[in-house]
């Protein structure tokens, strides 16, 4: 729709805007040019004079001058089907909430530098008009980082193009592309601020960038960019409040990011900012899922009573996630040191990944009903979409990998990254010739992440990067041989200074030593164009290949597709990519939107890796999200079993820590080097025989936290894993809602535990950066020796 304001409307418009401002010091030409631009601008508003103000009070937000109490949740309009958008808000409406909090992601929105994408899924102003239709208020966090499981936190993959670059820093080279495509954000929804007669009140700087860095400039560099860009509803920062003090301007607002423990995080925030309105900006109802780890419901005695105190102190508070949805595609992340996620992206939120009301939605609603202003009143929830089944089917259509090679392969001396053969995401096949000889030991500088490898056709084995190295026995050789590594890579990184995350195969790879040269690399980018062009067969074949079949429906509903009987890859239906999957767990099943399937009959196909047991696919009609099978894991169903070392050549360093749950800093008289950092601990705060952390950080010579890339969890004593997901890996992914937890569910081993960190290489460490269990006391550690050497750790 394309509406033509005279001259006098376009002026009323910008009444009160930042940009009038300017107006008396310009030329009439001039102002002929920008009001001609605001008809553009204006082309896609709402309402064409803003009927509603909103701003932050010395105690509250305020919404048309009076106090507002912001009932918020998130949601993710890329993880949501665009044609179920309207009936998620509305979901999200009746759960009780006033506002929707959306991150945008950069790399959706602009797949090629200057390239822009705002339509279909990502038709984010769209989705911000429905929310408003449906009444509710929108705060936007349009990145340019984003973090949320997301590929690269949202970051383009095109960045890593440049050798060096500096993400999420003042380097033109990123600094100059995320601005630019913060002023097309600005054109897009400048409009729907509530401004401009929309519905965005506020807009988030940055994302949880204390964990990152300390460069305020840098901040102050994208609010610019912001402000530039038409934003003029206020501007806000979020952070775990103790990190809120890196990076922070003092003239920004300040949000803090928590999952319990609300006076004490408030507390935190108030010595920063002892006025203003207080808001939880994340408030986590439950936790994303990595794979190969248990599947992470929230605690009840932690959602509701956190709530109802927010609700009581008459704070603000987003709920991240109202309803998560799904990754789809190719689109999850990964967290660090590398825990990819899950395409299920159900969170455990109140409104579930197929947008159904949970236990948790109704105790939402009921509790939200209590906090009403008097003139509101919760409308009904929405009728669930309907759901449906279909028995198995054969998929019985083939198409080999190596058979739909494209035609020109790059040709290099060496194996690079794929970004560097113009390659964003799929998969990537190198290939080069191997000589006669004996048995030998194949090792690349690294693999990102799975390296498929085949001696003539024939399967070897996988270069795996959880692995501490990327190497593989290869059998004898009569002649000389084609050696392919097909590699697949997960989402990139999302977290921390990890977020640089090249993919593919990495030189050297050295066969006993000799170096591999003279490279074919074939780029298989599974978009629509090449899995439109591949070339199917009935038959049976081996993996890596595709399978391709039918299910005819009697009518369209949601499913979930049942992916027990396949390996490890990725799943289409009707054109759409919907998700990865992997035997492994904890999801066994891939949500299949009814708006993406018809009555009659539809197709899908399924790229798998590994290959299927038997290639039958069926839809359920409930999710599977819990399922974990280690033993099907084809490189590490359990940690290695191994020999301590914890005496010779060990630089043994005692200490206590500090009760409560703020994270702690120690330093080392002396700094130690060491490959193995081992952290005991011989007692707890409240005398149990638990330990927990949920953070650590090991710091440099100058204190600075050194890079996780390339740790691993060498040894640890107890974890548990059947009643929470307490995985050693917690204690080192950079999240500290999430931590490392001694068995308690079975068993319950007693102290000393002990937590040994293989660091890829020695390190020097002057100290460490503690981060207790969160929420909770019971393993939070009082009495602890640290180890460090290189020998901690050897193979039993
Ligand atoms: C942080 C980030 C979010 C998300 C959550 C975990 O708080 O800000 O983007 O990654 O962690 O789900």
């Amino acid at each position: 729709m394309f509406i033509i304001f005279s001259l006098d409307e376009s002026a009323k418009l910008f009444a009160g805007s930042r940009r009038e401002t300017h107006y008396d010091r310009m030329t009439s030409a001039k102002l002929l040019s920008i009001l001609s631009a605001a008809v553009l601008f204006a082309a896609n508003l709402p309402a064409q004079t803003p009927a509603h103000t909103f701003a932050i009070g010395t105690n509250d937000f305020l919404l048309d001058g009076q106090r507002f109490q912001i009932r918020c949740g998130e949601i993710h309009a890329a993880r949501v089907p665009q044609e179920y958008w309207r009936h998620r808000l509305q979901m999200a409406k009746a759960m009780g909430l006033n506002t929707v909090c959306a991150y945008l992601f950069w790399n959706l929105h602009e797949p090629k530098p200057g390239e822009f994408n705002w339509s279909g899924q990502a038709d984010a102003a769209e989705f911000c008009r429905i929310a408003q239709e449906e009444g509710l208020w929108v705060i936007l966090r349009p990145g340019p980082y984003a973090c949320a499981e997301w590929e690269m936190g949202g970051t383009p993959w095109w960045m890593l193009k440049t050798d060096g670059i500096k993400l999420r820093s003042r380097d033109p080279r990123y600094l100059d592309p995320a601005k630019n495509y913060l002023k097309e954000v600005g054109r897009v929804l400048g409009p729907q601020q509530i401004t401009h007669g929309g519905n965005i009140i506020m807009v988030q700087v940055e994302n949880e960038y204390g964990f990152f860095g300390k460069e305020t400039q840098y901040v102050d560099e994208l609010r610019k960019a912001l402000v530039d860009a038409g934003f003029d509803v206020p501007l806000f920062q979020c952070n775990p409040p103790d990190v809120m003090r890196n990076g922070r301007l003092p003239d920004l607002f300040q949000a803090g990011n928590f999952g319990s423990d609300v006076e004490k995080n408030f507390a935190k925030v108030r010595k920063l900012q002892p006025t203003g309105p207080l808001i939880c900006s994340e408030f986590y109802p439950g936790w994303f899922d990595t794979w190969g780890q248990p599947h992470h419901t929230g605690k009840p005695e932690n959602y509701l009573p956190n709530l109802k105190r927010m609700l009581d102190m008459g704070a603000s508070f987003s709920i991240y996630m109202a309803h998560g949805g799904t990754t789809f595609g190719l689109w999850s992340g990964c967290d660090r040191p590398f825990k990819p996620d899950t395409s299920s992206y159900d969170y455990d939120a109140p409104i579930s990944e197929a947008g159904w009301a949970t236990p948790k939605f109704f105790q939402t609603r009921e509790l939200f009903s209590q906090y009403l202003l008097p003139a509101e009143k919760l409308p009904e929830p929405p009728a669930p979409n309907p759901v449906i089944s279909f028995a198995p089917v054969t998929l019985n259509e083939i198409a080999p990998v190596f058979d739909n090679l494209p035609a020109n392969p790059n040709i290099d001396e060496v194996p690079n990254a794929m970004e560097k053969y113009g390659q964003g995401y799929g998969c990537i096949l190198y290939r080069t010739t191997i000589p006669a000889g004996a048995a030998a030991t194949l090792e690349a500088g690294a693999i990102h992440d799975f390296g498929f490898v085949f001696v003539d056709g024939k399967r070897i084995g996988v270069l795996d990067r959880r692995a501490t190295a990327a190497k593989i026995a290869l059998p004898a050789r009569a002649k000389e041989a084609q050696l392919d590594i097909l590699v697949e890579p997960m989402g990139r990184i999302n977290f921390g200074a990890e977020m640089l995350d090249p993919k593919g195969l990495i030189a050297p790879v050295k066969l006993d030593g000799a170096e591999l040269k003279d490279w074919r690399i074939f780029n298989l980018p599974l978009d629509d164009k090449m899995v439109g062009g591949l070339k199917f067969a009935a038959g049976t074949t081996t993996a890596p290949a595709f399978w391709r079949g039918q299910f005819t429906l009697e009518k369209a509903g949601d499913t979930f597709l049942d992916l027990h009987h396949w390996g490890k890859g990725v799943v289409w239906v009707n054109g759409h990519c919907l998700a990865r999957f992997w035997n492994i767990g904890p999801s066994q099943t891939a949500y299949a939107p009814g708006c993406w399937l018809r009555a009659g009959k539809n197709a899908i196909m399924i790229l798998d890796y590994v290959g299927p047991e038997k290639p039958e696919i069926a839809g359920l009609e409930k999710p599977v999200l819990g399922e974990l099978h280690p033993e099907k894991d084809f490189a590490r169903a359990q940690r290695p079993a191994v020999k301590l070392n914890l005496t010779d050549n060990v630089t043994t360093i005692k200490g206590t820590f500090a009760p409560g749950a703020d994270t702690q800093e120690i330093r080392f008289m002396n700094s130690a080097a060491g490959k193995y950092f081992c952290l005991e601990s011989l007692n707890a705060f409240d005398g149990k025989p638990y330990a927990a952390v949920a953070e650590l950080d090991l710091l440099d010579a100058g204190g600075n936290a050194i890079s996780h890339n390339g740790w691993t969890v060498a040894y640890v004593d107890s974890e548990e894993r059947a009643g929470e997901d307490g995985s050693a890996e917690n204690a080192i992914d950079g999240q500290t809602a999430n931590f490392w937890h001694t068995e308690w569910k079975d068993n319950s081993p007693d102290h000393p535990h002990r937590l040994i960190l293989n660091l890829g290489k020695t390190q020097n460490i002057s100290g460490f950066r503690y981060v207790p269990r969160q929420g909770q006391d019971s393993g939070r550690i009082k009495d602890y020796r640290v180890l460090i050497g290189d020998n901690l750790v050897s193979p039993k």
